[in-house]
Formats: structure tokens, sequence, C-alpha cells
């Protein structure tokens, strides 16, 4: 397993993943990986050639900054974690390289993401389409994985998609 920082180095490493015509699939996570991340990443990892795990906690879908401050950081026993269940890649940037600059898109797919947790944490959902989109864009997989205990979140991602 590789742990990779920057977007062009993991480009790098899946250019030549798919030039042996190997299939990528993504597990987009925020870190403090517990076993239901785990669960998502063996199904990865058996329906796939390639499984890269984005561990990035995201400060634009934090519409409470003290949510953000306390999130738990834990890079070191996800990747034991990661390691251990079969993971090729995890992909932790730093913020800079996620946002040189900063994000004004907008997504809007009403009802879904206006709708109960959309309508008590305004600019959640949007912040999640755009480092959804950000890491479609620069892994390009076949296929990517989102718990199903974040039902909402799955059908706007659906929507954006
Ligand atoms: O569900 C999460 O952990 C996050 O919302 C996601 C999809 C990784 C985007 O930051």
């Amino acid at each position: 397993m590789k742990l990779i920082h920057t977007i062009e180095d993991l480009q790098r490493n899946l250019t030549e993943a798919r030039a042996k015509g190997e299939k990528i699939g993504l597990v987009p996570t925020m870190g403090a990986l517990h076993e239901g991340h785990a669960s998502l990443v063996r199904r990865c990892v058996a329906e796939n050639d390639v499984t890269v795990v984005s561990v990035f906690l995201n400060p634009t879908q934090f519409n409470d900054k003290k949510d953000l401050e306390k999130y738990p950081r834990t890079l070191d026993a996800d990747c034991v974690l990661l390691e251990s269940v079969g993971a090729d890649f995890v992909f932790a940037p730093s913020v800079e390289e996620m946002y040189p600059e900063p994000d004004s898109r907008k997504f809007s797919y009403p009802p879904v993401d206006t709708v109960m947790e959309g309508a008590f944490r305004p600019g959640h959902f949007n912040g999640v389409c755009q480092i959804v989109s950000k890491l479609f864009a620069i892994v390009e997989p076949g296929r990517a994985y989102f718990g199903e205990k974040d039902f909402q979140q799955i059908a706007v991602i659906r929507a954006m998609v």
C-alpha cells in the first residue's frame, strides 16, 4: 500500500494502472476510520483491480467550524486498518493541495439537498459535492463506494453524477 499526498503522484500511479487495463475503485473518506469504512474498502477490493481510499477532512462541508476543529485526525491508525483490508493507495492530500484557491462552485439539487439534513446544515451538501467532484475528476474511478448510513448524501451524489 502506498501513502500519497499529491494529485500529481496519485495520477502518475493511476495512469500506470489504467495503461495495464486495471479497473479503479474509489472509497472517499474523511478518516477516523472504523469497521463501516473497512467493509466498503473490502467490497471495493473485491470488485476492482486497484483500490484508492481518500482520507481528507474536507473543510467546505463543515458549516460549523467547531465541528471541523473537533474532528479526529488519525491517519496512522487509518493506514494500519487500510493496509489490513487490502487498499492499494491512500490519498491524503493537504487542504492547499485540494483547494489551491477557494471553490466557489454551487451545486443545487432541490429537493434532495434542501430537505432533512440539508435544511439544518446550510452549505453542507454543496461542500460534499465540491470535494467528491474533485476526487472523481482526479481519480476517474469506474466505481465509488459510500456508506448507506448517510443515505441523503448518496442521493445528492447520485444527482450530481
Ligand atoms: O461521508 C463522508 O465521509 C464525506 O462526506 C465524504 C463523502 C468523504 C466527502 O468528504
